[in-house]
Order: structure tokens, then sequence, then C-alpha cells
């Protein structure tokens, strides 16, 4: 179908081209090339942190990050329910266990006051994951963590560029954590970077990034790491599209606003807050949650829109829901009401970088229809 609006296309019009072009003229193609420096410098300084380690992508950032905490065995980490499983699984693969709450039915953010009755003697962090657009009350969340003495992972895969009470998201955790996929703000077709004020932090990612090579013993291995290396040809893109990140961000606000504009008197959805008391929307996507008077479920919704040429994409499946968690023995019994419906009742509409005025339009009177 020709006119089909896909949920996302990404805007390459900087100096993409250019320093590809550069990266296949000088032959530097692997991480050794010197576009990964730079991107990963210049990444760091736009958050205001010392240090980027740059990598395949935001799940492989996660991993690593975890294991650079020493979290391990037995550890738990508090987190959202409602979150893509990378969060999940890199506290499972690294031998610890995940321990969630439920999201705030406003912002689908996680709720920072369910956070502190999840705390026991084997809590050793809190990982905050910046949510669709808004993020997570910081401040009471790394007043818990100081408290307590846990230590901070923040997922802003999807806030880049994101500001909490004007500070930059991914300049709050101990460590934190971004994604590079198209669909994100800064795109490398896939990436991830690791951003820490810690040089301790830094090295220890940095190694594993490395498969733990041991400087002067080079096939000598002390412990396990992976290759997460990112290409000099990724690390181009990267420092293009940084380049073009202010207007990446006020594209994807005027698009944020114009759905706002079309749908925020239209009854039987719940759409995204504008702002809240400590940031504006950066719309990352343009999430709608069915209220309860609709008769049918997102994923009817989502038939509807793709017969009518719509691409969509459903709301994550909260992690106490997963069958692959649930097997382990995980999260037994446990309720979290907000996340198990929007689940159900939510999905994202087109909002890629690219979409134009006339293609907004199409997807908000599409959805007015399915609704009435
Ligand atoms: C919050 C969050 N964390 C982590 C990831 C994983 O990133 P990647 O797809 O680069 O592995 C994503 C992906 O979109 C994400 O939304």
């Amino acid at each position: 179908m020709n006119d089909f609006i896909p949920v996302n296309q990404p805007l390459l019009d900087g100096n993409e081209k250019k320093y590809l072009q550069e990266c296949i003229d000088s032959g530097w193609i692997s991480s050794e090339g010197p576009f990964v420096k730079k991107f990963e410098e210049s990444f760091a300084s736009r958050a205001g942190r010392r240090h980027g380690i740059a990598v395949t992508n935001g799940t492989a950032a996660l991993e690593a990050a975890v294991r650079a905490l020493d979290i391990g065995n037995g550890d738990e980490v508090i987190m959202p329910s409602f979150t893509i499983i990378s969060c999940a699984a890199a506290i499972v693969r690294n031998g610890a266990v995940p321990v969630v709450v439920d999201c705030l039915p406003d912002t689908w953010n996680m709720d920072v006051s369910k956070i502190e009755s999840k705390i026991t003697r084997k809590t050793k962090a809190i990982m905050a994951v910046h949510i669709y657009g808004l993020p997570v009350d910081m401040d009471p969340l790394l007043e818990i963590a100081r408290k307590h003495g846990l230590k901070v992972i923040e997922d802003a895969a999807e806030a880049i560029g994101l500001t909490y009470k004007g500070r930059q998201c991914g300049s709050m955790g101990d460590v934190s954590v971004f994604s590079f996929y198209p669909n994100k703000h800064v795109t490398t077709g896939e990436g991830g970077m690791i951003l820490t004020d810690s040089t301790e932090i830094a090295e220890k990612s940095r190694s594993l990034r490395d498969l733990c090579f041991i400087p002067g013993q080079r096939f000598v291995h002390k412990e396990l790491g992976w290759n997460l290396r990112m290409t000099n040809m990724q690390a181009a893109l990267g420092v293009a599209q940084l380049e073009r990140l202010d207007v990446h961000i006020g594209k994807k606000r005027e698009i944020g606003r114009k759905y706002d504009g079309l749908l925020r008197n239209v009854s039987g959805i719940q759409i995204p807050l504008s702002s809240t008391d400590y940031a504006e929307n950066i719309y990352w996507v343009f999430g709608v949650v069915l209220a309860d008077n609709i008769p049918f479920d997102a994923k009817k919704a989502m038939d509807m829109l793709a017969e009518a040429g719509i691409g969509t994409r459903p709301y994550f499946w909260p992690m106490h829901e997963q069958p692959v968690l649930r097997e382990k023995g995980l999260f037994k019994n446990e309720k979290h009401p907000v996340s198990e419906n929007i689940a159900r009742r939510g999905f994202y509409v087109p909002s890629g970088l690219a979409i134009s005025d006339g293609q907004i339009q199409k997807v908000a009177d599409s959805l007015v229809k399915i609704l009435s």
C-alpha cells in the first residue's frame, strides 16, 4: 500500500552521508575509527557527563551498566513493571532479581511512591526508566536512593534531550544508558551509549564492552565480557545526528502539539500530558490509551487503523506478566493494575521525524472515526 503511514520514519538530512563517505574513503569502518571517540565525547558533553562509552544497542548498554555496578547473584534491583524487556533481562542475565513497581496512570512512568516499601537487605539499585517522552519524577527517587545507599541506573533510551527540572535526562544516574534505534531522537541504525561521571564505572564498562582484554596481556582474561563495540560508521551517523538534535526535538514537539490539538477534545481516549510540574513532554512517541467505555481493546483498534493504512505499535507488556520471567518463579500473584490496563488499552500512532502534517491529520481523522 503506497500511502501506508509507518509508525516511524527517521530523518537523515544532515551530514550523515558526508561522514559515512569519510569512513569509506579512509577505510576506518571498525570500532577503532575516530568518529567513535568524537561521538562519545560530544554525546557525554551534551548531557553534562564526564564519560561516554558507545555500544551496540541500548539493551547491551543496560546489561553492561548493571555488571559495571557489580550487581550480581541474589542482588535485587527495583524497576518499573511497565517497560521494555531489556531492563529486566539486564538484571536477570547478571544473576540478580528484578523487583517491580506499578506506573502512574497519567505519565505512565514508574510510581516513585511505591519504591520504598520494596526495599530489602538485598536491594542494590533502582532502575529509573523514562517512558514515552516524560521523565520519572527523579528528585524523590534520588532521595530514596541516597537515604538507603542504593545505586541508580537511569534508562534514558527514550529521553535523548529531555530535561527534568532543567537537568538533562541521562545526567542523574550513577550510570545512565541510551539507545540509538531509528525511532530515537538520535539514531545510528542500531546503537547505544553508557554515560557516567565515575572513572571506575567508565573503565569497567569499557572493559566489558571489549571482551575484558587486559592491557599488556591481551589474550588472558580474568573476567568474561562481551563484544559490544560500536563501529565507526554507526558513530559517524551519531555525530551527524547529534548536530541535528535540537532540530529533531523541535520537530518531535511540533508533531506532539499537532496531535494534541487534533485529539484533545476527542472523547474515548487518553492522550499524553503535554507537561508536568517537572518536565515538558518531548513526545518520543504519541501514545493513546482507550477509555474504559470503549468496547474494544488496543489490538482491535490497531487492526482497524492498519486497515486504514496506519502503522501502530502496542504499549509495553508489563514485566510481571511476562511468561519468560514468570517461568523463573518471579512476580508470583503480583498485580500492578495501571500497567495491566495500559498494556491492554494503549498503543502509539505514527510520529517519526519524517511524518508530514497531512499524515498527522489522516491519523487523527482515522482515530476519531474508529472511536465513534
Ligand atoms: C526504555 C528503553 N530501554 C532500552 C531499550 C533498548 O534499546 P535497543 O533497542 O537499542 O536495544 C529501549 C528500546 O527502545 C527502550 O525503549
